[in-house]
């Protein structure tokens, strides 16, 4: 990763959260189509008890200024699963290893809680996602048709722990 990249913990009850959920949105909306985009209720998933963001900055070049470039949602569902909602790094900052160390920390985080494992639900098209996934452990456990939309497919993944 590169040396100016930092994770943060999104905390919805600070000033700056606005600003930052703004900023995720917009990447949100740029990244994702429609049907799959949580920009329209991002603000409700973040009121939910049992998930959180992370959002990972760089220098942006300029003196001090900092800008999002990438962010990993999660949820506990369970008492013993966790689920990765949503991944996304901006285009421009891709193949850096951002998303990877974005997944670790998400993990990490899930981890925190006594779960037996971490699930997601990925279009078979996302062939980055799918190989990050699998380079982390995610196994695939079936294809579910039609998951995103008519005709848009997803495979639920999962990353069991055996302690
Ligand atoms: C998936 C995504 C987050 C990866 O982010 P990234 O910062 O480019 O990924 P990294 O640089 O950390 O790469 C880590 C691993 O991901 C895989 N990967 C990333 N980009 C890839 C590509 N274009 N083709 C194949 N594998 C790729 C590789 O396994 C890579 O490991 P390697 O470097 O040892 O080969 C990014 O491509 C993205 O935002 N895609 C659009 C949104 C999306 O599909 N999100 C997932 C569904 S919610």
């Amino acid at each position: 990763m590169a040396a100016a990249a930092a994770i943060s913990e999104l905390d919805p009850s600070k000033d700056a959260a606005a600003a930052v959920v703004e900023e995720i949105v917009r990447l949100e909306r740029k990244i994702f189509p429609k049907h799959e985009s949580l920009s329209k209720s991002f603000h409700d998933e973040l009121r939910k008890k049992n998930s959180g963001v992370m959002y990972l900055k760089t220098n942006k070049g300029k003196e001090g200024e900092e800008e999002i470039v990438g962010y990993v949602m999660y949820s506990w569902i369970s008492s013993l699963c966790a689920s990765i909602t949503k991944l996304a790094v901006k285009e421009s900052h891709r193949r850096q290893g951002h998303g990877e160390a974005l997944l670790k920390a998400a993990i990490q985080r899930c981890r925190t809680r006594k779960i037996q494992r971490i699930c997601l639900h990925v279009d078979p098209t996302r062939i980055a996602a799918l190989s990050l996934y699998r380079k982390l452990g995610f196994q695939i456990d079936e294809l579910i048709r039609h998951y995103y939309s008519p005709g848009r497919n997803a495979y639920r993944m999962y990353l069991e722990f055996d302690e």
